[in-house]
């Protein structure tokens, strides 16, 4: 498994945001997750396209947008074409998700489905082989700064499960409370991508803040990679 890290610029600083993700960067971030709010999905609004314009003109490593709209399809493409690499769409507001995972992929980008605490892993089982990646919440959708949902880190076991069933080896992105005290656990109960917004931007310093976060996750995913080999 390959740990990344994923830091989430709604808990930045907006009018420094340049300076937020090269200090991230240098910390090891490997992608910038957007939070994509519309007021009516979830309590809050936040940013759109022109947003993600600018983070990709100085971002050096790929863009990761969480949509947290209703009706997605409506603005993949859009964002797509702000220069987005990853989008993950919500399950609870699509009745066609088959057909928007394709309108992702069918635009060059990575497709995946993000599922609120609530909704169950099996919600996504008829597109498990279809998805790049799972984007399990482990808080509810709407805000930074809350506290990890504890039981996020079986619903990460049930769906590393899930889509090993499947045959896919998609990614399991998880997005809430991440900190020094939660990443360990969910990187050994199987999250590979991982989103932290105040535990990097609310630091103080968001390079020193990120380069721990990264190694307490690669020491974790080493050591879940040596569970399971000496279980073999
Ligand atoms: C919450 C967003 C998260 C948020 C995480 O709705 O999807 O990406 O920025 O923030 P923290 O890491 O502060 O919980
Ligand atoms: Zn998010």
């Amino acid at each position: 498994m390959s740990v990344r890290l994923a830091p989430s610029i709604l808990a930045a600083d907006f009018a420094a945001l340049g300076a937020c993700i090269a200090a991230a960067e240098r910390g090891g971030a490997d992608l910038i997750h957007v939070d994509v709010m519309d007021g009516h999905f979830v309590p809050n609004l936040t940013v759109g396209p022109p947003v993600v314009r600018s983070v990709r003109q100085v971002a050096r490593v790929p863009i990761d947008v969480h949509l947290m709209i209703e009706d997605p399809d409506r603005f993949i493409p859009a964002f797509a074409e702000a220069g987005a690499a990853f989008i993950s769409v919500h399950v609870e507001v699509l009745p066609h998700l088959h057909r928007t995972i394709g309108l992702i992929k069918s635009l060059g980008l990575k497709a995946g489905v993000a599922l609120n605490p609530s909704t169950p892993v099996g919600s996504i089982e008829e597109v498990a082989a279809d998805v790049d990646f799972v984007l399990v919440m482990t808080v509810n959708p709407g805000f930074g700064g809350q506290t990890y949902i504890p039981r996020s880190t079986s619903k990460v076991r049930a769906m590393r499960a899930l889509l090993d069933e499947a045959g896919n080896p998609a990614p399991i992105e998880v997005d809430g409370g991440i900190d020094e005290s939660t990443i360990a656990d969910v990187v050994l109960a199987g999250a590979e991508w991982i989103v932290a917004g105040s535990s990097i931007f609310g630091s103080g310093d968001a390079e020193a803040a990120a380069r721990s976060l990264k190694a307490r996750a690669v020491a974790a995913a080493q050591e879940r990679l040596a569970a399971h080999r000496s279980a073999r």
